[in-house]
């Protein structure tokens, strides 16, 4: 366990572990309880059908506290559905119509693609291309790190905040231990990161409001419902955290994986070319087949969010993995956690088939898993609320860096992924490609 947070490979260690131990095994680390599962029934229960005895804030508001305060990701019950319901018109008015927005941050990360034969690693851009995109649905400014001129304080909010969500990673891997306490730098970059976003609070409150499209800022839409700078802070914290590289890292996973399948890019370039010139919307850019399976392929084989745990509120059970035959139903005691992999569920050979670990989008022609052996956004009343909105961006960058280069060359000497696991998961060695320019 030292090992896999020493080398940040979480994911893969713990499918080791489930490999080995069965689907569902129970670990003690110095008196700490742990069950690990990634099987489907249990993760039905955890999520959905005993949802309420299964909670976050235990660990994650003391984990992610520093950096994030109270909101949706690290509270329970009636404080996190009151997060929730304030988050859900802004959730679904941003799902998804007007692209214009996002398609300025994606003109500018084209722009500095290189055309020359050069290698790029995509994963800089696109994490640029993700800030930029959500400080600027979040904050209602968007920080612009892609543009010539960035805002103001932007790099080193960025540094900053880098520094800190690494330091709440190692927090949520050795709680008991809290190696960061101690770091003075970690507490300084959650202060700044925390002092930078409070300068949009104290303008989203001091603006009169006015236009409809205003209700799509999530700062906006708070200081509408509450005056409280505190609250409205941790809350546009606590959905940064999750939205600001989500889509970076599911692009930079596509792309890792188009540059080692030539035949996946062939494909998806010629599905893609058929829009012609007419002009591109979210919605005809979800309804490409395809790329709709490059994307989910993309997301089992390499969950943005490889696991996430549980903390029990009460004593209760989950359903299967106990007894001498694993399948009897296994007593959680309340403060003990559970611990679910997507990472090793979604590559299951009995849910996926012998060559489940292979990559390959059409399958999904076929494919239809059975309900909670699929997971990327999660499941149950804290499913992902931002699923839509990233599938949309993630879908509409795809489409226009496709048509706008028609080839993609592997630059990365190591051609397996290795992951670096920081909440989410990246890749380590990012995505280094050459892409190749249409003709003109
Ligand atoms: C496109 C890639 C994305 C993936 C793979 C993803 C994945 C996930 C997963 C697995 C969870 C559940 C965590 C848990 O059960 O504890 C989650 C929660 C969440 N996601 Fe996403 N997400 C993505 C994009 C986004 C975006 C773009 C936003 C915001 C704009 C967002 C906002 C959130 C929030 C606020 C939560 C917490 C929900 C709650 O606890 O009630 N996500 N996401």
């Amino acid at each position: 366990m030292l090992r896999s947070v020493k080398e940040n490979r979480r994911n893969l260690s713990l499918k080791e572990q489930l490999d080995l131990y069965g689907y569902t095994f129970q670990s003690n680390l110095f008196g700490k309880i742990e069950v690990f599962t990634a099987e489907p029934q249990n993760l039905r229960t955890i999520f959905a059908a005993d949802f309420k005895n299964f909670g976050v804030e235990p660990m994650r508001l003391f984990v992610f506290g520093p950096l994030l305060g109270e909101g949706v990701m690290t509270t329970d019950g009636a404080s996190w559905a009151h997060s929730r319901a304030l988050l859900q018109p802004v959730f679904s008015r941003t799902q998804i119509t007007d692209c214009s927005a996002f398609e300025i941050h994606v003109t500018r990360l084209i722009d500095q693609l290189p055309r020359d034969g050069s290698t790029v690693d995509l994963q800089l851009l696109f994490a640029k291309l993700a800030l930029d995109s959500s400080s600027e649905f979040l904050f209602g400014e968007s920080l612009k790190l892609l543009s010539a001129t960035p805002t103001s304080g932007a790099q080193t909010f960025w540094h900053n905040y880098g520094y800190a969500q690494r330091g709440v990673g190692r927090r949520l891997q050795l709680p008991r231990w809290n190696v960061f306490t101690r770091d003075t730098k970690f507490w300084d970059s959650c202060a700044a990161a925390r002092k930078f976003v409070e300068q949009y609070v104290d303008k989203a409150l001091s603006r009169h409001p006015e236009k409809e499209s205003d209700r799509a800022i999530l700062a906006y839409g708070l200081s509408k419902i509450t005056k409280d700078r505190n609250k409205i802070r941790n809350q546009l914290l606590n959905v940064f955290l999750p939205a600001h590289d989500a889509i970076a890292v599911l692009l930079t996973n596509v792309f890792f994986n188009l540059a080692r399948h030539p035949d996946v890019w062939s494909r998806l370039r010629e599905e893609i070319l058929e829009l012609g010139h007419d002009e591109l919307t979210f919605e005809r850019v979800k309804a490409l087949t395809f790329l709709q399976y490059v994307i989910k392929e993309t997301l089992r084989l390499f969950p943005t969010v490889g696991s996430v745990g549980r903390v029990a509120l009460r004593d209760t059970t989950i359903p299967t993995g106990g007894g001498e035959l694993g399948t009897s139903s296994i007593l959680i005691r309340k403060g003990d956690s559970v611990r679910t992999s997507f990472y090793a569920l979604h590559r299951r050979k009995d849910l996926y088939g012998e060559n489940a670990e292979l990559f390959d989008p059409k399958r999904w022609a076929k494919l239809d898993p059975p309900r909670w052996s699929y997971l990327p956004f999660g499941g149950g009343p804290r499913v992902c609320p931002g699923q839509h909105l990233g599938i949309a961006e993630t879908s509409y960058a795809i489409v226009r860096i496709l048509q706008t280069f028609q080839g993609i060359e592997n630059r990365d000497p190591v051609n397996e992924f290795v992951e670096n696991y920081k909440i989410t998961t990246e890749s380590k060695n990012g995505a280094k490609v050459c892409l190749i320019p249409v003709e003109e």
